[in-house]
């Protein structure tokens, strides 16, 4: 076991979920630390480069939507070694999110069950820290969400300028108002809005496919993306399920236990849209071997979330050695 597992893991995980998330956030921003954490972090091995609709990407590792909401640490996450990194979620305004308690750790199961419900300082705030990212190598992508319309297609026009592509997020299960949007029409709205402005890559974040009601409901969004020229998806977001611990008394389940729904839903995707589409596998991808699995089901990329809390800053290194003898760009 490494340093993180064994000493600074513990000793964050004493402290309250949001509160380590906020510490780690802090120190990702320390500029002194980014050289120190490069040398270390940093996995810059040639067999991983790759793209992703277009996109150039050192190799295929991405961080997914949630862990830099503001968009404030991306240039110290961009030293931990990550392919891209996926900004947000940025809501048109500030908002404060769910009540608390919204976000627990379980620990035996690898896993995390947050209802935060977007907390958000807003696109301005946003747009502010795009403008000074130091991308250090990694593509800077932007997810964004709104509930009416035309506000997604305000904040797409807003922060397109200041990355490589988007990531529209209609599939959080803890934002009342939001999964109006996991109605086929209603993301057409969105997408023709969108599609109808954009000069740079359009993914769409699905919601999690656990059974196969909920997969054909999945796929029925797929050809939503695929009828409008969007470039591809990320499958998928947390599984959303009833918990007591928290304020709102459900969550969004993520980390290992979801790796094999997500695999299943990832290779259903694949299947259906055939090979030039762009699919970014998200949910439950801790190692190397998680990584090679979502890749043979058909994924461009990878993206990870929990995987960083619980594994630290060498998970994306880990992941690319192991990687890297197995690795073939799509
Ligand atoms: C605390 C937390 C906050 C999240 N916030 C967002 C978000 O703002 N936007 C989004 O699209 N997904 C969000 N997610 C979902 C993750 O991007 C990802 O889809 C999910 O956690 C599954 O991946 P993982 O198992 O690697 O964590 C969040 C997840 C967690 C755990």
């Amino acid at each position: 076991m490494g340093f993180y597992t064994r000493i600074a893991r513990p000793l964050l995980f004493k402290l309250p979920p949001e509160t380590a998330q906020r510490l780690a956030e802090d120190l990702l921003q320390r500029r002194w630390l980014w050289g120190w954490a490069s040398s270390v972090f940093q996995a810059n091995d040639p067999k991983l480069r790759t793209s992703l609709a277009g996109i150039p990407l050192r190799n295929p590792i991405g961080l997914a939507a949630g862990y830099d909401k503001e968009c404030r640490a991306l240039s110290g996450l961009a030293r931990l070694g990550f392919g891209y990194l996926v900004g947000g979620t940025v809501f048109p305004v500030p908002r404060a999110g769910n009540a608390r308690p919204r976000l627990l750790r379980l620990p035996e199961q690898d896993a995390l069950i947050n209802a935060l419900g977007f907390p958000s300082s807003g696109s301005i705030a946003a747009a502010n820290n795009l403008l000074r990212v130091n991308s250090g190598g990694a593509a800077i992508l932007v997810s964004i969400a709104a509930l009416e319309v035309e506000d997604f297609v305000t904040v797409h026009k807003q922060l397109e300028p200041l990355v490589a592509g988007v990531e529209l997020n209609i599939s959080s299960p803890n934002t009342a108002g939001l999964a109006a949007f996991q109605e086929p029409s209603n993301l057409r709205d969105v997408l023709q809005g969108v599609m109808a402005q954009r000069t740079k890559p359009v993914f769409v974040k699905l919601p999690f496919g656990h059974d196969d009601a909920s997969r054909q409901r999945v796929l029925d969004l797929v050809d939503v993306c695929l009828e409008q020229g969007a470039d591809g998806v990320t499958a998928g977001n947390t599984l959303p399920l009833e918990e007591p611990r928290t304020a709102t008394g459900r969550g969004g389940l993520s980390g290992r236990p979801i790796l094999e729904d997500m695999l299943k839903t990832l290779a259903a995707i694949r299947s259906h849209a055939g090979d030039t589409f762009a699919i970014n596998a998200c949910g439950g991808i801790f190692t190397g071997q998680d990584a090679i699995r979502a890749l043979q089901a058909g994924a461009t990329t990878v993206q990870l979330f929990t995987g960083l809390v619980y594994q630290g800053p060498g998970v994306v290194k880990g992941i690319c050695r192991e990687l890297a003898p197995a690795f073939a760009p799509p």
